[in-house]
């Protein structure tokens, strides 16, 4: 689901952009770095997190794919300088294959990481992400993720000024107990934020 105008001008201000470097050394502290890694990443609005994977995480390569052509051209503008090491497609995180289809991507077991900066909680059918993300990693793979949870979105708040799907929006807990379902290893390596509202955490594809 696209974002609204008031979350569009939010996710590119710099306020995000503070919050996602926090984002990633919280990841980084949980998870590790990904040194010359392959990684796909979901939902990469304008391009602030590939840049930290590449840059920060240390990854070779990133395949990103988000629903809006708009953040995509913002992404591609802010990647200018690293070709070749970030390519960014247009497409839903529930079918990486065609998302990546040109550059090979998206296969049973391509990546060493996936990276999700707070956008499966856009997914209506969010489960279908997850199957996504166990397909495409390899054994051993890491998930990195940082997510919205159903506590956050039912505050006035999020209600008021934010478009998201109504229904089957999930807690810290469900969305860590679907992990494990889909053979995604969390373990102790995720943390909630401000009472439940967000959850951070890196799980292992057995
Ligand atoms: C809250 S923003 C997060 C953007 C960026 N990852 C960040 O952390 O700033 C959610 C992003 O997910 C994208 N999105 C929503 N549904 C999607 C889907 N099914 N597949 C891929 N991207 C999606 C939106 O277009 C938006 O760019």
């Amino acid at each position: 689901m696209l974002m609204n105008r008031m979350e569009t001008v939010l996710v590119n201000s710099p306020p995000r952009r503070w919050l996602q470097r926090y984002e990633a050394r919280v990841l980084t502290a949980l998870g590790g770095r990904t040194p010359g890694a392959r990684v796909a990443e979901l939902g990469c609005g304008s391009g602030y997190g590939t840049r930290l994977i590449l840059d920060e995480f240390g990854a070779a390569r990133v395949d990103a794919v988000d629903l809006d052509p708009a953040m995509i051209s913002r992404a591609r503008h802010r990647l200018r300088r690293h070709t070749g090491r970030a390519h960014l497609a247009r497409g839903s995180a529930t079918d990486l294959r065609s998302a990546f289809h040109d550059v090979g991507g998206g296969q049973n077991g391509t990546y060493d990481a996936v990276f999700d900066f707070a956008i499966i909680h856009h997914i209506p059918n969010w489960r279908e992400a997850l199957d996504e993300v166990a397909r495409v990693l390899k054994p051993g793979g890491r998930f990195f993720f940082d997510e919205v949870t159903a506590t956050a979105l039912a505050r006035p708040t999020y209600q008021v000024l934010f478009d998201h799907p109504s229904e089957d929006r999930f807690t810290a807990g469900e969305f860590l107990h679907e992990l494990s379902r889909h053979g995604l290893d969390v373990g102790e390596r995720w943390r909630t934020r401000i009472g439940g509202d967000y959850l951070l955490g890196v799980a292992t594809r057995q």
